[in-house]
This record gives structure tokens, C-alpha cells and sequence, in this order.
């Protein structure tokens, strides 16, 4: 019998992506979102990828008496926890809201698992909470440093976790630490779209190319880096959703439990970026240099050894295909 995968937060971006995966793997798959920063049209487009009725729910995870009916009405074997905020600026100005709805409603879930007796969790973590590298690549090892309240909240919830098993060895849990998600589905259908002004490059660079927005503000050219401006490891998002499969697939055989970088292992510039999205839609994009962004930092990346030997996990797209799929998916937005 297949297996139910509950995904909070599925109707996101890296949740519907995921959700589309762990479909073709064979689970069954349950969505629960607020659709705070989803489109409710998600539900139909994951219909159409996979031909198939969607089951969802939409509700809050700061709801408890909602995740118990929830939990009551299927036999969860897993969880897979997205729902969360995510933006870093943000979070230096509403703190509150982040311990709220990352820690506060991470522990909802976890005590909703616990009473329904289920044991199993991937938990949507951050390359953010290594903060100021002191070596790279970063392994899963290096000194643990959040700098934002939002890096803080994924220490929190991972230090939860980690007290959760110490406490009761029945939890088997999977920390996938993301670095930077790109790219959008190949059909097209789902992808990243925010609706304010984008904080993350590509989102912004997605916005320029469409005309939504007149050029991309460079923050900073004089880092330390080959073109002076950020180093980031990109990682497509069937990638990363291949990764949570991967990873949940351990949890349920194996009764395990893991931390793990899920990016590539190569850094892109600012520039690499701008390039590779004119390529894809191919027209010159403009850019302004401005001052560098409070908080950044000129270069991090991943050491993807550990989820390779230990999920069998690589990514396979490169940074052409992330913005080919980023351009393909917002083009057909806009033109729809
Ligand atoms: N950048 C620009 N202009 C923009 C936006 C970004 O030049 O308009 C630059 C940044 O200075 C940085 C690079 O592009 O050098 C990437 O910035 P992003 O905002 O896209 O990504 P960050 O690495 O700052 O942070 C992101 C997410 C976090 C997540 C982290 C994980 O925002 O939530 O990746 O690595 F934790």
C-alpha cells in the first residue's frame, strides 16, 4: 500500500514542485496551506501535471484544532513541513510573526504528529543558519551562526528536533538544508511568483525580463569574488523536490535520521545569472550597481558529499535550465 506524504505549505513553490514528485514516486500525497503566498490555482495546475484529483485542505498550521481534524482524517505515514515565511529582511523588522508562524507553528505540527502517533518528518531548513562562512564549501558540520530572526527560527525548530528524539527515539527526522531554489517545473504550470516586489534575484530578474519591472539593482560589485558581485549555489527546484523525496524515502525504510546541505556545490555570480536569464529569454536585461545589502554576504556554497553518499542525491540541472524553466513559466504567466 502506498504510503501518505503530508506536505504543509504544498501549494508554495518548493512545496508544489515537491508535491509533483513525490506523485510520480507513487505516495499519496495530502496539502495543507493558508495560501498566504500561494495561488489557489495551484490546486488545479498540480491536477494537471499529474492527471490526477489533488486532496488539500486549506487552513493555518497556527490552527491546532484544524491540523487535528486533519490528522483524524488521514492516515499520515509522513511529513514533510514547507509551511513557513521566508524572507530575511522581513524578518529583521517582524520577529514576532517568525517565531510565530516558523517556531510557533512548527511545534503545532510536531504535537499534532505526536498525537496521532506519527513519527516521521522533512523539515524545510536554510544554508542561512551557517551565517558568516568560516570555511567553504560549508559542510554539515561547520559552526551554526544565524544572523536574522528567520535563520533563527530554522535553529530553533532544528534544535526542537533534535531535543524531540533525545526525548522519545520513535521520531526519525530529515534537516535538508536548502541553498538558493531556481527555476520553475517543465511544464511550465507552476513556478515561483511572487506578488510584491521580489527580494530573491531570480524572482527579480524573472520581473525585468517580463518588463514588470525597469532593471535589476545589483547590490554591490566590489565583493570579493570574480566579478565582485554575490557568489550563491542556485539549485533548481525539481532538484531540491527530488531531494525531499529522497529524503522522506529514507526516513519511512531506513527509520532514520539526517541533517543535510541540498544544493549543487558551485557558486554563480549575480552577473553568471543576469547572463544566463538573457540567454533564456533572449533580450538584453538592464541593471543598475547600487550599494551592497545590509546583511549579505560575498560568497557561500554548499558541499553536496554528504546528501550525495548518503541519499544518492545529485542535482542534475544546471543554471541554463533554471532560467530557461524560470523564463518559460513566467513568460506563459504573463501571456495567459
Ligand atoms: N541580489 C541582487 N539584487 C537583487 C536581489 C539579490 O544583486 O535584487 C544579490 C544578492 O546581493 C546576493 C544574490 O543576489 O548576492 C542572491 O540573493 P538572494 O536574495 O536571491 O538570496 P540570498 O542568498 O540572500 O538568500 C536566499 C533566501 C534565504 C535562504 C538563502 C539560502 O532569501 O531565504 O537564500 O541560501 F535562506
Amino acid at each position: 500500500m502506498s504510503k501518505t506524504i503530508l506536505l504543509t505549505g504544498g501549494a508554495g513553490y518548493i512545496g508544489s514542485h515537491t508535491y509533483v514528485e513525490l506523485k510520480s514516486a507513487g505516495y499519496d500525497v495530502v496539502i495543507i496551506d493558508n495560501f498566504s503566498n500561494a495561488r489557489p490555482d495551484v490546486i488545479d495546475r498540480l491536477a494537471q501535471i499529474t492527471d490526477a484529483p489533488v486532496t488539500w485542505h486549506k487552513g493555518d498550521v497556527l490552527d491546532k484544532a484544524f491540523l487535528a481534524k486533519v490528522f483524524a482524517q488521514h492516515a499520515v505515514d509522513a511529513v514533510i513541513h514547507f509551511a513557513a515565511k521566508k524572507a530575511v529582511g522581513e524578518s529583521v523588522e517582524k520577529p514576532l510573526d517568525y517565531f510565530e508562524t516558523n517556531c510557533t507553528g512548527f511545534s503545532n505540527i510536531l504535537m499534532a504528529m505526536q498525537a496521532a502517533g506519527v513519527f516521521n518528518v522533512v523539515f524545510s531548513s536554510t544554508a542561512t543558519v551557517y551565517g558568516e562562512p568560516l570555511s567553504l564549501p560549508y559542510t554539515e558540520d561547520h559552526r551554526i551562526a544565524p544572523v536574522s530572526p528567520y535563520a533563527q527560527s530554522k535553529v530553533t525548530c532544528e534544535t526542537l528536533l533534535r531535543q524531540l528524539k533525545d526525548s522519545d527515539p520513535r521520531w526519525n527526522y530529515g534537516v535538508l538544508r536548502y541553498f538558493n531554489p531556481a527555476g520553475a517545473h517543465d511544464s511550465a504550470l507552476i513556478g515561483e511568483d511572487p506578488n510584491d516586489i521580489p527580494n530573491n534575484l531570480m524572482p527579480y530578474i524573472a520581473k525585468v525580463a517580463t518588463g514588470e519591472l525597469p532593471h535589476l539593482n545589483v547590490f554591490g560589485d566590489d565583493y570579493d569574488t570574480p566579478d565582485g558581485t554575490g557568489v550563491r549555489d542556485y539549485i533548481h527546484v525539481v532538484d531540491l523536490a527530488r531531494g525531499h523525496v529522497q529524503s522522506v524515502g529514507k526516513l519511512l525504510d531506513d527509520q532514520d535520521t539526517h541533517i543535510l546541505n541540498l544544493g549543487t556545490g558551485t557558486g554563480y555570480s549575480v552577473f553568471d545569472m543576469l547572463r544566463s536569464y538573457e540567454k533564456a529569454c533572449g533580450t538584453t536585461l538592464p541593471f543598475k550597481i547600487g550599494p551592497r545589502r545590509a546583511g549579505d554576504i560575498d560568497c557561500f556554497y554548499a558541499d553536496p558529499a554528504s546528501a550525495r553518499d548518503y541519499l544518492g542525491f545529485e542535482a542534475t540541472r544546471g543554471l541554463d535550465e533554471m532560467c530557461q524553466s524560470s523564463w518559460n513559466w513566467v513568460s506563459r504567466v504573463r501571456n495567459s
